[in-house]
């Protein structure tokens, strides 16, 4: 009886709820979670990335040891059209030690003692027959950790690989390249990757710090922005088709945070990356429009808000469409075709597709995000498509966007917000009087402003609300989640990293423990208690039949919760008790608990000053 009254009262939860949103911003792609350790590996760092910028950027020639000779960089006959850049390396007298370039990666290279390195190059000959390079692992003074040989012999563009053994430890080694004989060669696409990457795969991803994100268990991963998707003018829009294919033809260009898109992390390595950690993939596509804040201080060379002529919009719209064929198509479709031939026969399982990033609600805006839409709908319903309200709820695309999206039944709405730790404890109840009827959220990005654990047990606090109304708000992910120390454009971030660390705050242990214990069913009035910054929710999770408590205290005083569980029948009275705490300043240190306990129905549980504590309890 009682337990029957209680699943009445439990209130279903989007089983999307907690994902993660990844936006190539502050290296979180190259020099992040992009295995390659070649900065710059392409020769297509321009002044347009950053004002001291150019094709030689994180090289250098080297002319050790008495030879002569010169490197310039060229554009006529590239690999590919989309990859225009290169160097040619003429030696007039290789000398004792050889001529030729180095590269210091990221910060350095690190490398580790025993493990390999996959190295490739493209080379076209320009004068001799045949030409042997030296690839060595160095210490920046010059101590080689590391060697092989590759012969360039091709007048042709032509890839060689060779895997390189380190034989020492070091945090900021180079790699050095230099041709011990005469002639000229045209060198490009040079890279070294760690043998050991996530998942193992070819071209993959840092093992930590996929694992970092997997260990996450997120429901989805949006990709790749935020305001990367839409760019700061129409030509640095990002073009998903630009991202596929053989690394070396893929279209590279600016990255909107002040450096370099690589792309050799581009839409197949989205996808894949998905699959690996069991996320289902979000990805956000431009509504043909660039950004409204393009010219803006915080970026470079914008243009401000743009639209794509109409005249190009039909193709625009099937490059969209081309995208769905892409994840999900038949391998007999054009573009189902390609994601086979990348390795992937099998669908990517494509559910969701965003369409524009807080894109200001012009005219010019809605003209295309409307055109796009109705194609998409009518063609896909099975993909739910996700509109944008703005930057923020305090702005006015807020209430316009929400108006159109109500207006046109858009499935979803992506809101942003950034605030204090006191905005979200004072905002809790900012869903409860959502229209369950109209169109849903994606709270697809938010922080609190800061890492300590006060920040974080102010979204603990809000995410408890996000439990609550987990029938309106469908999908919800921090923002951003990557940052390389020393390269950061945006604070405060989830996980930070060098080449060698990787650093979890106490915003990603609240993360992980709302994610790894997410239920499908909210039970509200089951704990009760007096006091300010607290919050408690109940779950459960049919699969498990696990039933979850959360209870968060972000306040100075011990407060006193009174749990009901009386209306369960078949839990176990062994549960496991997992406790974040620590003081409320500490940004580093603070790490979770588990430990275990005996609970009865009705149980008294102190939430100590500043600590979440996430108790699951098994069903018999
Ligand atoms: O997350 C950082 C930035 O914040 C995103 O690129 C943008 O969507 C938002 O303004």
């Amino acid at each position: 009886e009682t337990n029957k009254r209680i699943h009445a009262d439990g209130k279903p939860i989007s089983p999307n709820l907690f994902g993660v949103f990844f936006e190539d911003l502050s290296y979180a792609a190259d020099g992040g979670l992009y295995a390659e350790l070649i900065q710059n590996r392409s020769f297509e760092y321009a002044p347009d990335d950053r004002k001291d910028w150019q094709p030689f950027t994180a090289w250098e020639y080297l002319t050790k040891g008495y030879g002569y000779g010169t490197v310039s960089v060229e554009t006529r006959e590239p690999v590919h059209p989309n990859n225009p850049h290169y160097i040619v390396l003429k030696v007039e007298d290789a000398g004792q030690e050889g001529v030729g370039l180095i590269n210091y990666g990221f910060d350095g290279i690190v490398i580790r003692t025993g493990e390999k390195y996959n190295f490739s190059i493209f080379t076209r000959l320009i004068s001799g027959q045949s030409m042997p390079l030296s690839i060595q692992l160095r210490s920046k003074k010059g101590d080689v950790y590391g060697e092989v040989t590759v012969t360039a012999d091709t007048k042709e563009w032509n890839k060689y690989s060779a895997v390189i053994e380190a034989t020492h430890n070091d945090d900021s080694a180079v790699l050095a390249i230099t041709a011990k004989d005469k002639g000229t060669l045209a060198i490009d696409m040079v890279s070294l990757i760690p043998d050991k990457t996530f998942h193992g795969r070819v071209n993959g991803m840092r093992s930590d710090l996929g694992q970092a994100i997997a260990d996450l268990k997120p429901a989805f991963m949006r990709f790749p922005g935020g305001c990367l998707v839409h760019g700061d003018g129409l030509e640095n829009m990002y073009r998903w088709k630009n991202t596929i294919g053989p690394v070396e033809q893929r279209k590279e260009q600016r990255n909107i945070w002040n450096y370099h898109q690589s792309v050799g992390l581009g839409y197949f390595e989205y996808f894949q990356f998905c699959e690996d950690i069991g996320a289902k993939p979000l990805p956000v596509v431009p509504a043909a429009v660039s950004c409204q804040n393009s010219g803006g201080t915080w970026k470079i060379g914008g243009t401000g808000q743009r639209g794509l002529p109409m005249d190009e919009m039909p193709d625009y719209i099937t490059e969209v469409l081309d995208l769905i064929e892409y994840a999900n198509g038949p391998v007999t479709s054009t573009w189902g075709a390609k994601r086979a031939a990348a390795g992937h026969p099998a669908s990517f399982h494509l559910e969701f597709l965003g369409i524009g990033n807080e894109d200001k609600q012009t005219p010019e805006f809605r003209e295309r995000f409307k055109l796009i839409y109705d194609v998409v709908k009518s063609k896909h319903p099975e993909i739910t498509i996700i509109g944008t309200v703005g930057p923020s709820p305090a702005g006015e695309d807020y209430e316009l966007g929400w108006k159109f999206a109500n207006e046109n039944a858009l499935p979803m709405v992506d809101e942003h917000y950034y605030e204090k730790p006191e905005w979200f404890l004072a905002n809790t109840g900012r869903y409860d009087n959502y229209d369950r009827k109209k169109t849903k959220v994606y709270l697809g990005e938010y922080a609190s402003w800061g890492n300590t654990l006060f920040n974080a047990l102010a979204e603990a606090v809000y995410m408890t609300s996000l439990e609550r109304n987990g029938d309106v708000v469908n999908m919800a992910s921090y923002a951003p989640l990557l940052a390389r120390m020393g390269h950061t454009s945006w604070n405060p971030n989830l996980i930070y990293f060098t080449g060698t660390e990787v650093t979890l705050t106490p915003n990603y242990y609240v993360q992980q423990l709302f994610s790894n214990n997410k239920g499908d069913i909210y039970y509200p009035d089951i704990v009760s208690f007096k006091g300010t910054n607290v919050a408690a929710s109940c779950v459960k999770d049919s699969k498990t039949g696990d039933l979850i408590l959360k209870l968060v205290n972000g306040g100075e005083a011990t407060v006193q919760a009174q749990a009901d569980l009386s209306g369960f029948r078949s839990l176990n009275r062994d549960a496991t008790l997992t406790f974040l705490s620590g003081r409320n300043e500490a940004k580093e240190n603070v790490v979770p608990v588990k430990t275990v306990l005996r609970l009865e129905k009705r149980f008294t549980y102190n939430m100590t000053p500043h600590s979440l504590s996430v108790i699951r309890i098994k069903s018999k």
